[in-house]
């Protein structure tokens, strides 16, 4: 299912602002190997909310070639400190070396290994969580992004709509339940604050508010 209509999405991606050539060429290596990146859209987004909450330090689960990294860690500016969790080794090289083509090497810090081990061992008062690890991993995340949050900071989590499979009865496989779960209990919890975006595959923007 597309979720905006593709004449709608490229207009509305044709209004957004112009990327450098770091960033187009990492979109086209994305798209000739299948890597999921979260596009322009979705990836002007996060630099956004980087920016426009002030974030200093935010932690990233789910690296591939750094392409959601460095705008974070562009929306975060000088000052921000960015951890990036990834369980692909070539990958985590991959994205170090686009990182630091951004020159952002000082900024972000890549840590390979499985979101669910590395993360609590990075403690608490996170401003911000972006979450694109494996959708079956999503429910078992959910506690340690709200441990690693400070009070009022953002979860920012992609593929929540998953192409609109969240909505299908009849889609009943692990990554749609996953999601689905997740969805939920940041719906019902009322220790968070949450709204979806129905950009690209899906983002929501949840606040911790405890
Ligand atoms: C959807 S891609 C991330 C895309 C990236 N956020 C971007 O938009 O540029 C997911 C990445 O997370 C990694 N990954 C998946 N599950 C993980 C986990 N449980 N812990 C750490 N990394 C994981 C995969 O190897 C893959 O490279």
């Amino acid at each position: 299912m597309d979720l905006e209509g593709k004449a709608l999405r490229d207009y509305m991606e044709s209004l957004l602002p112009e990327r450098d050539e770091l960033l187009k060429e990492m979109e086209s290596v994305a798209q000739e190997e299948g890597i999921p990146i979260v596009g322009p859209h979705v990836g002007s987004l996060l630099m956004i909310l980087a920016s426009a909450s002030g974030a200093r330090r935010a932690v990233e689960l789910g690296t591939a070639i750094g392409y959601s990294a460095i705008w974070l860690a562009r929306g975060m500016g000088a000052g921000g400190r960015l951890v990036t969790i990834e369980m692909r080794e070539e990958m985590a090289r991959r994205a170090g070396r686009s990182i630091e083509r951004a020159g952002l090497q000082d900024s972000v810090e890549i840590l390979v290994g499985k979101a669910l081990e590395l993360l609590p061992t990075l403690g608490d008062g996170f401003d911000l969580v972006f979450n694109d690890i494996n959708k079956e991993d999503y429910p078992a995340v959910l506690p340690l992004c709200k441990e690693a949050l400070r009070s009022g900071g953002l979860l920012l989590t992609d593929n929540v709509l998953w192409g609109g499979r969240v909505v299908s009865k009849e889609d009943v496989s692990p990554s749609t339940e996953a999601i689905r779960e997740y969805n939920r209990v940041l719906a019902e919890d009322e220790e968070w604050t949450t709204v979806i975006l129905p950009i690209r595959d899906g983002v929501s923007i949840s606040v911790k508010r405890v």
